[in-house]
């Protein structure tokens, strides 16, 4: 093996690409900047929490938004972390490991860019609030997560408050999410009763100081104590009348038989559950161990190769796929998210891309696959702890920032040279709808430039119709659409009138390639076009989509075509 190969293989092992995903309010800021400060990547807390504090009202958050510099740094957070069980001499790349977490947006309205944030991870964390138990949204987004096997680990946060019983959570994240639990610390009591966490894997008793400076950066923490066992006569004299009660709960568990299985763990079908209160930095320390020592590193990851990775292929074409090996030496990598005009005197438009082959070094040249040429990337950025700066070298798992002015899309793939599109990235059903009328016709141009801006960043979808020239834009969430109206005038100068329309949801329509003749497809769609003339309208990507005034309307609809597929997602192409 040569130099370079090891070196690239040693890189890859060690890095580890994650989200934290929650419920608003179960702690995922807090556990945020407490694995930041136990990281070192931050010297104090408040710095993540002031940024959420400025989301909590739309006003507020778009001023913060006016100043993207500071949610660009923010957006990717790196920082490196010793790998339990490696010797403290060994040398830094095979000690440390690189930790990128990727900051996912707090607001439920944008959870298209969530789940975009979700296909350039490794691996998520789920923050549980011990007294909600499962929330809605942590459903979707564990759906997310299992539509790509992404590994999960889990927190149950806030114990030092009355909680659910811990066996209840348990029993709750299985039948709710469907993910068997693997306990890997188990708490001894909650609220005012709260000792601790008795570590079942490395057989430690943790015991919980309520610390009079929560909150503060104490991170002062005494280490676990060693005991021989679960009957070690040290837990009743360090847990007096909560011995008992602990090792009952260690026996329905053991009863209950969930052992580790690590393929099940990668597979994301099974979860390692840790206890304790990110606010008393309690179990952050044991959790940012686990996550490092268990957390795979970038894997391989199936892209579009040849033809079909350019151009969309035509009805009956074979699309080639192959699996890309992070440790494979060609550079390659694809762009999740997009932030337009961080300056506004600029114009300029960072794009977030996710390497996940080969080696990127400064001033070198990436292929840019849907464009087919090779541009310049000298003035990408790294996201290194609080500071962007420009990035000398980035290997597999790393985000870098690379600013253009138009050029990259989301969904966009760069190579060495290759023919090659990652998939998976989606597009979600918008169900909010605004029909857009200027106030001025002088501003059309201003506006297409602005709406194709918008819906190329993910800000929101736009639709053309078929029929008539005025556009509708569909969001998510109602605050998608209030960022958009803001932006427009700010950013574009463009004046108008939002009216509702009533559509309801969108599906974008493709020919059902399997059991049809092409002659039969092209025969069917002309007739489609024809009769759904007035619900037809193009994306922001040329693609065909039936806006549906109500459900009823589009069963209907998907009945008559069954010739037709309708789909709610759609991959970014
Ligand atoms: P989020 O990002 O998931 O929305 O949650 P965030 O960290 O902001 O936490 C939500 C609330 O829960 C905050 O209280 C936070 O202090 C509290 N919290 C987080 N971790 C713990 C914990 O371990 N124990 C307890 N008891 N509370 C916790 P807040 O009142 O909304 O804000 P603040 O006034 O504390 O800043």
């Amino acid at each position: 093996m040569s130099k370079v190969d090891a070196t690239a293989r040693a890189e890859v092992r060690r890095r580890r690409t994650f989200a934290i995903i929650s419920h608003p309010d179960a702690g995922k800021t807090t556990l945020t900047e407490k694995l930041l400060l136990f990281g070192g990547a931050i010297q104090m807390a408040g710095a993540v929490r002031a940024r959420k504090a400025a989301r909590h009202a739309v006003s507020d958050w778009m001023k913060m938004e006016q100043e993207r510099g500071i949610s660009v740094t923010t957006s990717v957070m790196s920082f490196e972390y010793p790998i339990p069980g490696i010797p403290a001499d060994a040398p830094d790349i095979e000690r440390l490991a690189n930790v990128n977490l990727l900051d996912t947006p707090g607001h439920a309205d944008f959870g298209e860019d969530t789940y975009r944030v979700l296909t350039a991870v490794d691996s998520a964390l789920m923050v549980i609030d011990g007294a909600k138990g499962v929330e809605s949204r942590t459903e979707k987004l564990i759906e997310i997560c299992r539509m790509r096997d992404t590994p999960v680990i889990t927190f149950v946060n806030k114990f030092d408050r009355e909680c659910l019983a811990p066996l209840e959570l348990l029993d709750e994240i299985e039948d709710k999410l469907g993910i068997p639990c693997v306990p890997w610390t188990w708490p001894i009591g909650m609220g005012k009763r709260f000792k601790g966490v008795y570590h079942l894997v490395d057989q430690q008793l943790h015991l919980f100081k309520p610390s009079d400076k929560a909150g503060e950066d104490n991170l002062e923490l005494s280490e676990g104590i060693p005991v021989s066992g679960i009957d070690d006569p040290r837990i009743d004299e360090l847990l007096g009348d909560q011995a008992d009660d602990l090792r009952e709960d260690i026996e329905l568990l053991e009863g209950a038989g969930a052992e580790f299985d690590r393929e099940a763990f990668l597979a994301g079908k099974q979860t390692p559950l840790l206890f304790g209160s990110a606010m008393n930095n309690f179990g952050v320390r044991e959790l940012l161990r686990t996550f490092v020592s268990l957390a795979p590193p970038p894997q391989q990851r199936e892209a579009i190769v040849g033809k079909a990775a350019i151009e969309p292929p035509k009805p009956g074409d074979p699309v080639e796929t192959r699996m890309i090996a992070a440790v494979d030496p060609e550079f390659s990598g694809f762009v999740f998210k997009i932030q337009a005009n961080m300056d506004p005197n600029h114009r300029d438009r960072m794009a977030f891309m996710r390497i996940c082959s080969g080696k990127f070094a400064r001033g070198m040249k990436a292929h840019h696959v849907r464009l087919g040429r090779d541009v310049g990337m000298s003035n990408a950025l790294a996201f290194l702890a609080r500071s962007r700066e420009l990035v000398e070298e980035a290997w597999p798992g790393d985000i870098i920032g690379v600013p253009n002015h138009g050029t990259i899309k989301i969904g966009d793939s760069f190579s060495g040279g290759s023919k090659l599109r990652y998939t998976g990235i989606p597009s979600f059903a918008p169900e909010l709808f605004r029909r857009v009328l200027l106030k001025t016709p002088l501003k059309a141009k201003a506006l297409a430039k602005g709406l194709r801006q918008l819906s190329e960043e993910g800000a929101i979808q736009v639709f053309k119709p078929l029929l008539g020239a005025t556009w509708v834009v569909g969001a998510v969430g109602q605050l998608q659409l209030e960022v958009m109206k803001h932006r427009l005038l700010d950013e574009y100068s463009v004046e108008a009138a939002y009216e509702h329309v009533d559509f309801t949801t969108t599906r974008w329509v493709t020919p059902n390639l399997e059991g049809y003749a092409k002659q039969d497809l092209d025969k069917v769609m002309s007739n489609f076009k024809r009769k759904c003339e007035e619900n037809l309208y193009v994306d922001g990507h040329d693609d065909l989509v039936y806006l549906a005034p109500n459900k009823w309307n589009m069963i209907k609809t998907e009945e008559r075509f069954p010739e037709l597929r309708f789909e709610a997602t759609r991959e970014h192409s």
